[in-house]
């Protein structure tokens, strides 16, 4: 990281809010190394303009509401808007939600770079000009670059050392999530909840949006139709389903209402110029907005989340807080408002200042409520506004979309360009938020592609003709069939997502990413808009009308990649594929996320690499809370290692002080072209550390014990029709040495070679050649899948036995043996 302000400059940039500790940017750094690239910087009329210039072509990825995250190339400037829903598009307008000034660039060679403008000021960011960064924003800002670093990831772990990881996020909360602008009562909450249950589609939570409120006054409940949420929450707890509640940042400007009286009482709305409560229109009329600048404001609403989450509140959404203000041409409040900020945070300064961080600052405040309600809970809050660094308060959504594919296909680049900004925990409405255009609009890919991106996956609609019926269940039967099986799929896959959420909290590593992390120096991969990885998983989706699986061309990236279901192939589904060298674990397709155990099933797909090994992890602990951070959960390392013609699956490492569960675990080996074999057996209670090895090696021995013995080759000369031992002989002769496990009667037999001198030097780890002279049919899948380069010939004539092998491993180093007996 590489900050670059110059020094007088440097005590007038404001403080950071991007940071988590705005110190650290504020500390020099000691290198002697100079930065790769070094912005230029130019004053004009109160501007800082930066400029960052490549000498080869360069590839830049800008995270951008609603637009092609590919080749971009134009101008953006951020400035988060709230859009208003009536009838207006995101398309063709410049608004954002969001405000993320920050450029991740890949070079050629597949390195890449990030560019941090640290201002919480409208910036603007012009990519027009080929080969060049420009930033501008008010005077005077650092620019701190990360990298160039191997990968685009590492410029994302990087950042996060800079601004924060995720939170981590409650196991719940990776469920499906059903939300809707408006469920009218509590009745309809619990109805729509039961019915999730009763047609066995999978889902954890329901959302409460505007209309539970008593008038839309925050922290209120309408007396008729939300009288007791407490029995509201408990009846949904007791099926599974948790409660989200909506908070918005307008407060009605009414005397008597007492978030008002306490908030007036404690000064804590925004100014207007001259000193007064800014008052704007938002749902609930005329209404005032806290100054979350201030501490005693953030303490104020902290503990009004205190007592609100005392009714039975699992979570929280702070919407319209932009802020989003109506009647307004701007859309949201006068710049020249007034808040009082914090020294820290930048002292008092104008709402140009604060309006970009205004929605993470109310996010901050909104979690830390969560937290003083229980501090063995971990706090979820989704927020629509936020800025470089929100991922540590609040999770996202993509806000007022539209239901049309043209969303649908901007969805899946715009929640990825979240995460290469840090934000790994977003998603769309699922179906559109607006517009129900297409009669079947939860067909296809609408359900099935997001289900798979993101975490909070609404599902709102119509929200003008509040049309009670649009539901999964509502459209053709074919759709909840899809939508049935696209949720199933993701609570299969909760293991390795939570997995994924627990290293991104732990390290910044995004959670889904473009195709191109896959192989980054790969050009061809950096158009691609129809796929992404949830790690080492590729998700082709679909996100084109007419545009079924079967028609679908998926580019996958170089090196093997297996194809697989799970015995649920649809055509509106998306193609899942494991990259070679990958270990997956996948659950039971529960209900909700509350009727997993720690012995429930475990499965792991395995996709073998070329040299026949895999590996993969899996995090578990109790889902909730801080017990993980006290070593309270356990982190298992499995690796998959094909030898001796057997795959054996063992595990190679764990972390945390819990205790194995005993459960069944399933091993599935994915073959190619959608094969797989499938093996079973008990994960023991203390194998820490002790091989789990494969049904197929069982079957392996039990063939080796009862073959008809062969003679010790060693003690054979001459004695035909002896045993041959079943450990291995050292067979040596000038610069090569080989070990022999000689197993005539079982057909196979494996061969270890000690390298020579040549071949240790090119490969640098010792060869393992395996000689398989006649292989049975299932075990000859696994090798044709790593290539047929072991596959060795055999000849026998009244038992006098020649068996050659030639290595082909690796370019350049090819060495023949013959054994002749
Ligand atoms: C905003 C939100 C939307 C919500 C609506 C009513 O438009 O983006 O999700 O349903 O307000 O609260």
């Amino acid at each position: 990281m590489a900050d670059h302000l110059r020094e007088d400059d440097r005590d007038a940039a404001y403080p950071s809010l991007s940071f988590v500790n705005n110190k650290d940017r504020d500390t020099p750094i000691m290198t002697h190394k100079a930065p790769l690239y070094t912005p230029k910087y130019q004053s004009h009329m109160g501007q800082q303009i930066v400029k960052l210039e490549a000498t080869s072509c360069w590839y830049v990825v800008l995270w951008n509401w609603g637009s092609q995250w590919a080749a971009r190339t134009d101008r953006k400037e951020n400035f988060s808007h709230g859009i208003q829903m009536h009838g207006v598009t995101v398309l063709g307008t410049t608004s954002l939600y969001q405000s993320h000034p920050w450029v991740l660039a890949v070079l050629p060679n597949g390195e890449a770079l990030g560019i941090l403008a640290d201002t919480t000021r409208r910036c603007e960011i012009d990519l027009r000009k080929e080969l060049t960064i420009q930033l501008i924003a008010p005077s005077p800002y650092p620019v701190i670059t990360f990298g160039p670093f191997t990968s685009p990831s590492a410029v994302l772990v990087s950042l996060s050392h800079a601004t924060g990881t995720i939170f981590m996020p409650p196991k719940w909360s990776l469920g499906y999530h059903q939300c809707r602008w408006s469920y009218d009562s509590d009745k309809r909450v619990l109805e729509v909840s039961k019915t999730f249950r009763e047609k066995g589609i999978p889902c954890d939570v329901i959302w409460m949006d505007i209309d539970y409120m008593d008038g839309f006054r925050c922290f209120t409940f309408d007396k008729e139709h939300f009288s007791d949420p407490k029995s509201l929450v408990k009846d949904l707890h007791h099926i599974g389903f948790k409660a989200i509640w909506m908070l918005d940042p307008g407060i009605k400007h009414e005397d008597g209402y007492f978030v008002y009286d306490s908030g007036a009482k404690s000064d804590v709305w925004i100014k207007k110029a001259d000193g007064t409560p800014f008052v704007g229109e938002v749902w609930p009329g005329p209404c005032v907005f806290p100054d979350f600048t201030q501490s005693k404001t953030r303490s104020w609403w902290a503990s009004l989340v205190k007592d609100f989450v005392s009714n039975g509140v699992d979570g929280i959404w702070n919407d319209m807080n932009e802020p989003a203000v109506f009647k307004s041409v701007t859309k949201t409040m006068p710049e020249s408002n007034i808040h009082n900020g914090d020294k820290e945070l930048g002292n008092c300064q104008n709402h140009s200042h604060y309006h970009n961080v205004y929605g993470m600052l109310m996010a901050r405040s909104t979690h830390e409520g969560m937290k003083l309600a229980d501090k063995n809970k971990r706090p979820f809050v989704l927020t629509r506004a936020g800025f470089v660094g929100s991922q540590r308060y609040a999770a996202t959504w993509t806000g007022d979309n539209l239901s049309t594919w043209e969303h649908l296909h901007m969805s899946i680049s715009m929640v990825l360009q979240l995460g290469l900004s840090g934000q790994p925990l977003s998603g769309p409405d699922i179906g559109g938020f607006e517009e129900t255009q297409h009669p079947n609009f939860l067909d296809g890919g609408w359900v099935s592609v997001p289900c798979f991106l993101f975490v909070v996956g609404t599902l709102k609609l119509t929200l003008m003709t509040m049309n009670p019926g649009l539901l999964v269940w509502s459209s053709v039967d074919q759709c909840e069939e899809v939508c049935r099986l696209a949720l199933r799929r993701r609570y299969r896959l909760l293991p390795h997502i939570y997995t994924l959420f627990y290293i991104a909290h732990t390290t910044g590593v995004p959670v889904a990413t473009p195709t191109f992390f896959a192989d980054p120096k790969d050009p061809s991969l950096r158009t691609l808009e129809n796929s992404f990885l949830l790690g080492p998983l590729l998700v082709c989706a679909s996100s084109m009308p007419d545009q079924s699986l079967d028609k679908l061309q998926c580019t996958l990236p170089k090196g093997i990649w297996q194809i697989f279901d799970f015995d649920d192939s649809h055509p509106d589904l998306p193609a899942l594929y494991l990259q070679g060298g990958s270990i997956v674990p996948v659950g039971p397709p529960h209900q909700h996320v509350g009727e997993s155990d720690p012995s429930d099933d475990l499965t792991l797909l395995v996709a073998l690499d070329e040299n026949g090994k895999a590996k993969g992890i899996l995090f578990e602990d109790d889902g909730d809370g801080y017990g993980f951070t006290e070593g309270q959960y356990l982190l298992t390392h499995y690796v998959a290692e094909l030898q001796e013609s057997v795959v054996t699956v063992r595990i190679s490492g764990t972390e945390g002080s819990w205790k194995r569960p005993q459960r069944r675990l399933n091993v599935k080996f994915l073959l190619g072209e959608g094969t797989m074999v499938s093996l079973t057996f008990i994960e023991s209670l203390q194998n820490e550390v002790s091989n789990l090895v494969s049904a197929s090696k069982e079957q392996y021995k039990t063939r080796l014990e009862n073959a008809k013995p062969i003679p010790d080759v060693e003690k054979v000369s001459g004695q035909k029709g002896t045993e041959l031992s079943k450990t291995p002989i050292e067979l040596k002769s000038g610069d090569w040495a080989l070990k022999v496990v000689p197993w005539i009667g079982g057909r196979i037999i494996s061969m270890e070679h000690l390298p020579s001198a040549y071949a240790g030097a090119c490969l640098n780890i010792p060869n393992v050649v395996y000689v398989i002279l006649h292989a049975d049919h299932s075990t000859s899948n696994l090798f044709v899948f790593t290539g047929s380069q072991w596959l060795h010939s055999r000849i026998e004539i009244n038992g006098y036995e020649e068996y050659c092998g030639t290595e082909y491993r690796s370019i350049g180093c090819t060495e023949e043996y013959n054994v002749i007996e």
